[in-house]
């Protein structure tokens, strides 16, 4: 019998329809497009709407890919899902989307690993579709980072962005579907991109409401620099690995966090701009929600068969790449 991977059969991607643009950041903080579009590439962001939860995102992911699909949701066995903005502290946003998707066969968890939770979550997946225990796995990629974005700090506030996708993995006895990952973490950077407050180490209080803490605070040179390091080095690495040359890759599929970290990393693959995935002018950095996002805004342009490297960098730090073969 052949070797059975786990292949991407569906993908799906979710965006609010409120557009937040630079315009309309230069009437909130001082900041301006120019400099917003030279240093990250980004022009506009969506925003979920009053009330829009994670799991409201999760739950038109969940539909989309069934429907694209042609399968019921009671035929789905697992939902994974990275994310650090989950409808609450507990119970995890896969429960959520389970119950309101009516995945009622379906167990899940989410996912915490900031910009890299879609990889980590698609190589979870990726172990219980090898191991034959489960059929079909949904992978999903989400964030709503206006719910913890301080729009009066311009050093993060015009950078983030709500959305997500997800994608369906199914076994594969072809050759197609995820060849290779490689995983990182490196905890001693989590001071410089975090949300301090609202967990055990440090709880809401009458008194810390409100302060900078209970938003995201990210240190933006230090992350830079380690971002255009380890996610250039990690895609070069999985590429060497794999024996693949520039010409073998079809697509990098990066996360979008800056148009500068993004071709850095196309840069030392050796890959030209042709093949590179990028939407972050539109969507800004949705966290987990990138990679599935440029999927699902792609698919129609993917070919059975092309070699797909996707690549991220966030808070923890955590970083990964994943090579796959595209199996539609
Ligand atoms: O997705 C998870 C991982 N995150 C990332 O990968 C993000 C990595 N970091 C970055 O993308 C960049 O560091 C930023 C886009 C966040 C910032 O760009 P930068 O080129 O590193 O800018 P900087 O922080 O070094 O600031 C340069 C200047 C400073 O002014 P002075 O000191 O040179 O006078 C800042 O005060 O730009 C100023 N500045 C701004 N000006 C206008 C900082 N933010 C803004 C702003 N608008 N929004």
């Amino acid at each position: 019998m052949n070797k059975i991977s786990a292949a991407i059969t569906a993908v799906q991607g979710y965006v609010p329809e409120r557009i937040l643009t630079n315009a309309d950041l230069e009437k909130m903080v001082d900041t301006n497009d120019e400099w917003i579009t030279s240093r990250t590439g980004i022009k506009e962001r969506r925003m979920a709407a009053k009330g829009e939860a994670l799991s409201d995102f999760g739950v038109k992911i969940v539909e989309g890919i069934c429907e694209k699909r042609g399968i019921s949701p009671l035929e789905i066995d697992m939902i994974v899902v990275g994310t650090i903005t989950g409808d609450y502290r507990f119970p995890s946003s896969a429960n959520v989307i389970c119950d309101k998707a009516g995945c009622t066969n379906a167990w899940g968890f989410d996912l915490s690993a900031a910009c890299s939770g879609f990889l980590y979550a698609l190589d979870i997946g990726r172990v219980y579709i090898e191991n034959q225990t489960h059929k079909k796995v949904i992978v999903i990629g989400a964030d709503v980072m206006s719910s913890i974005i301080n729009y009066e700090d311009r050093a993060t506030c015009i950078i983030f962005g709500d959305g997500g996708g997800g994608v369906l993995l199914e076994a594969n006895d072809e050759g197609y579907g995820i060849q290779d990952t490689i995983l990182r973490s490196d905890g001693s950077g989590r001071e410089y991109l975090l949300q301090s407050i609202g967990g055990s180490k440090e709880p809401i209080t009458k008194e810390n409401v409100g302060s900078p803490g209970q938003f995201v605070y990210q240190e933006g040179q230090t992350v830079f620099k380690n971002a255009v390091r380890n996610m250039a080095d990690v895609a070069a690495e999985i590429m060497e690995r794999n024996k693949l040359s520039s010409e073998d890759v079809d697509w990098l599929v990066p996360h979008q966090a800056n148009l500068r970290i993004i071709d850095a990393t196309a840069n030392r693959m050796g890959l030209d701009k042709e093949r590179v995935m990028v939407n972050i002018q539109k969507f800004g950095n949705t966290t987990a929600g990138t990679i599935p996002l440029c999927l699902w805004e792609w698919e129609d342009k993917l070919k059975k068969g092309d070699n797909l490297v996707l690549a991220s960098f966030g808070g923890g730090f955590t970083w990964g790449s994943i090579y796959l073969k595209w199996a539609y």
